[in-house]
């Protein structure tokens, strides 16, 4: 079967999918974009990822190029077309195509691209065994809340975990405090007992996967702590782990040579991910039923 995408207003055959070289994605990075877990063929905690979309358009005044209901229409009709029951929904947003000024221009039409992609089964893998990661210094902008496709620090951060043998890396402020994977939000668990993440500043990205997880460890009655942490204190946690949209909760079993706890995934940590688990199928088993 081959993969639909949409672009601009029409379904076309993803290996034909394309956008003008003057996009000011393309130039610019000059553009938004989200991505959306898909469960049972629904997507995971649609209205928070169509939330966050459009605070993130707000914060760079980018207009909305569809309402939020026919969006969820083209991304329903997206799924269907590519017969996605477990995997992802990948949305864009630029500011459109215009000659190239850095400048706002004042006529280009915000371009929108969604693709959607099956679930890869070494996430299941990762999720049971547990993975590595690296530390390295967090070198990007001061809007890290601003879910930009502007990516290339991250880039390089991921590359640098792939070439270490690690899953991800998990980025330093200048003063010796994670602030958040390469594309995950980084979280450990103390010898206290106390789970502990970042709070949501403008230094990382508000993981809708971070609230959830977040809500069901509060509802659970667990001491959860918002907080930054140092490399030292995560190298000496009992538990650690990192969440996303398409990681769900994984744990964290190495900080760069440092086993975390045993070098085992952690009960809490895996009893977090089962709670998340559950979450993720009932978000979006509501969907199908309203
Ligand atoms: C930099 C960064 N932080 C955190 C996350 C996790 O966010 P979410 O749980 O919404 O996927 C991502 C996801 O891609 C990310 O790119």
């Amino acid at each position: 079967m081959s993969r639909i995408a949409y672009v601009n207003g029409r379904f076309v055959p993803h290996a034909e999918a394309a956008v003008h070289i003057e996009d000011r994605g393309y130039q610019f990075a000059d553009g938004v974009y989200e991505v959306i877990a898909v469960a049972g063929g629904r997507p995971v905690d649609e209205t928070a990822h169509l939330d966050r979309l459009e605070r993130s358009l707000a914060a760079v005044h980018i207009r909305p190029p569809m309402a939020r209901q026919p969006l969820k229409l083209v991304m329903r009709e997206l799924l269907r077309r590519n017969r996605v029951r477990d995997g992802m929904v990948y949305l864009q947003i630029t500011r459109g195509v215009a000659p190239r000024d850095h400048a706002f221009p004042a006529t280009a039409k915000p371009a929108l691209v969604l693709t959607a992609q099956r679930a890869k089964p070494v996430q299941a893998r990762r999720a049971a065994s547990g993975v590595k990661v690296i530390t390295v210094e967090d070198i990007r902008w001061r809007r890290c809340d601003i879910k930009s496709i502007s990516l290339l620090p991250n880039v390089l951060a991921k590359q640098m975990a792939s070439e270490a043998g690690a899953y991800e890396a998990w980025q330093v402020d200048a003063d010796g405090r994670v602030t958040e994977g390469s594309a995950s939000n980084a979280w450990i668990i103390t010898e206290a007992g106390e789970i502990v993440t970042r709070p949501p500043d403008a230094a990382i990205l508000a993981g809708i996967t971070r609230a959830a997880v977040h809500e069901l460890a509060a509802r659970e009655g667990l001491r959860l702590v918002e907080r930054p942490f140092t490399v030292a204190e995560a190298k000496a946690a009992r538990e650690a782990f990192l969440t996303s949209t398409t990681a769900y909760v994984i744990p964290v079993i190495q900080i760069d040579d440092d086993k975390v706890g045993d070098g085992r995934p952690g009960p809490l940590t895996r009893e977090l991910a089962r709670l998340y688990d559950a979450h993720a199928g009932a978000s979006a088993a509501a969907l199908a039923s309203s």
